[in-house]
């Protein structure tokens, strides 16, 4: 009895479609997709890196971590560009996001454990504003 509910129970899963990702999309190019995620797991790399750095209290790691995501000129161009024909606010998070970064690191030059968890969590607020209101969408040609 048992087992037969719960094949039913899993015979109705298997009949229920996938929960719908209606988040907004973010129009990319193959190449420029495949660019983005290698650049995600960079950052998840960073702040992998710096949450070490921080418990082992050294400080320059913990910079030197922040800075890689930090808003660096080329950075900035780079998300102007996946930005091309998405909404501006795409863009603004993501250089807000960089900045942020940079916050961090400065909150690291001044050895202050606290005010670089301050920053790390804004800096954490960022990447998790922009994955709950994004998602990329492929295209063959960049709007
Ligand atoms: C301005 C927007 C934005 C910001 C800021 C952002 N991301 Fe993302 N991230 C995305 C988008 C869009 C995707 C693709 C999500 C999808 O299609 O489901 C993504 C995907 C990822 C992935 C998956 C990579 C893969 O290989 O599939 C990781 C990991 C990730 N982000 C980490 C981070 C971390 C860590 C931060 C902050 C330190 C961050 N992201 C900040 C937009 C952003």
């Amino acid at each position: 009895m048992l087992l037969a509910l719960l094949l039913m129970a899993l015979a109705a899963s298997a009949a229920e479609p996938p929960p719908a990702d209606d988040r907004k999309p973010l129009h990319l190019t193959p190449r420029m997709a495949a660019h983005q995620k290698a650049n995600m797991r960079h950052h998840l790399e960073a702040v992998q890196s710096l949450v070490t750095a921080l418990s082992a209290e050294d400080y320059d790691k913990v910079a030197s971590a922040a800075r890689s995501m930090g808003a660096a000129p080329d950075t900035l161009r780079m998300c102007r560009h996946m930005g091309e024909g998405n909404p501006l606010d795409f863009t603004e998070r993501a250089v807000a996001f960089h900045e942020s970064a940079d916050r961090i690191a400065a909150a690291a030059e001044s050895h202050d454990r606290g005010r670089v968890l301050t920053a790390l969590s804004d800096t954490l607020a960022a990447c998790t504003g922009c994955h709950a209101i994004y998602r990329q969408e492929v295209l063959l040609d960049h709007p």
